[in-house]
């Protein structure tokens, strides 16, 4: 559904987004990950086609961005919730949104139907004649969610959506995506938030200025360097430790009463150990395996790139 092969931004001398491919699926949710300045906004801004791209290609829903006659196309095709919301304060929900469908070309009666689902869908539609100005931060975002869905698009891109927003309209935002991807949409999500990425999205591309991984949020975890075992001991004694040094763990690491060290299989390489040190005379307390997760990745990721 989005496919970029070597995308580039480049603002003067400054490379917003270098050499970006990636794939979207149809009816996936893809979550796109990154620092502040990493070029994610950026990016939804050229698949838009609200800026000119530098080099390199993407086709939208088959679509190639970088002509007229396709950026029309291209956006009939999405709808975009912006990270600076921009709604006309002084007018209505329904108002605004009934602007929007003019815009996007839509009958009069389409943008009754269109209006009434998607306010509805958003538990707006009592307040739907309320003026846009006095809505709370949480309403305006999802009003402008609404907005981005008037002309039906089969393709949502969302620039931080729930940013700002409390835990529980979170939820509401979050919840309300994955009942889109129950509709068959294709989701684009630009967001800060791993925990939010990893509760919703299929997969996520992590991104800082390059593209640096790309993957299911699970397959990403163990990605950055692997596992660590963790054996909590009734006492580490000298004779531990000795016998611990001859069978070669790597990273091994002592605290307190607490060894450490990485792990590739633990199912094969922790029973050994365990042995060596019953067989000393340590008492073992407890064992545990414990991975990278997400976050983990995500910032050695972003740190070591260079
Ligand atoms: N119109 C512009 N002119 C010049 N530089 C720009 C312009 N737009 C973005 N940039 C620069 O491009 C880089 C990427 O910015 P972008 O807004 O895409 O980052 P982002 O990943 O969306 O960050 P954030 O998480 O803070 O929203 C930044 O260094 C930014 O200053
Ligand atoms: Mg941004």
């Amino acid at each position: 559904m989005i496919d970029t092969e070597g995308l580039t931004k480049k603002f003067g001398n400054l490379i917003a987004v270098d050499k970006l491919t990636l794939h979207v699926d149809a009816g996936e949710i893809f979550g796109f990950l990154g620092p502040n300045g990493a070029g994610k906004t950026t990016t939804i801004r050229m698949l838009c086609c609200l800026i000119s791209k530098t080099s390199g290609t993407a086709t939208i829903g088959g679509y190639e961005i970088g002509n007229k006659e396709n950026s029309l196309k291209i956006r009939k095709l999405i709808g975009l919730v912006p990270d600076n919301v921009g709604l006309s304060e002084h007018l209505s929900a329904y108002d605004n949104l009934n602007f929007f469908g003019k815009i996007y070309d839509c009958t009069e009666a389409q943008r009754k139907d269109s209006i009434k689902r998607v306010l509805e869908m958003l538990g707006l539609w009592e307040k739907r004649h309320v003026l846009a100005g006095t809505y709370s931060k949480g309403m305006k975002q999802k009003l402008a969610i609404a907005r981005a869905l008037i002309h039906d698009p089969q393709i949502l891109i969302l620039d931080e959506p729930t940013a700002n927003l409390d835990p529980e309209a979170s939820k509401t935002v979050r919840d309300f995506i994955l009942q889109l991807k129950g509709e068959k949409k294709t989701i684009f999500l630009n967001t800060h938030n791993l925990d939010e990425a990893q509760r919703i999205c299929d997969r996520v591309g992590i991104m800082n200025t390059k593209l640096r991984a790309i993957g299911k949020p699970q397959d990403l975890e163990p990605m950055a360097s692997g596992r660590k075992t963790v054996i909590a001991l009734e006492q580490v004694t000298d004779d531990v430790v000795k016998a611990l040094k001859k069978i070669a763990l790597k990273n091994l690491t002592v605290e307190g009463n607490t060894l450490t060290f990485d792990v590739f299989d633990p199912d094969k390489e922790n029973w050994p150990v365990v042995e060596t040190i019953v067989q000393v005379g340590g008492h073992v307390r407890t064992v545990n395996v414990v991975g990278l997760d997400l976050e983990d990745t995500y910032l050695k990721l972003v740190r070591s790139s260079a």
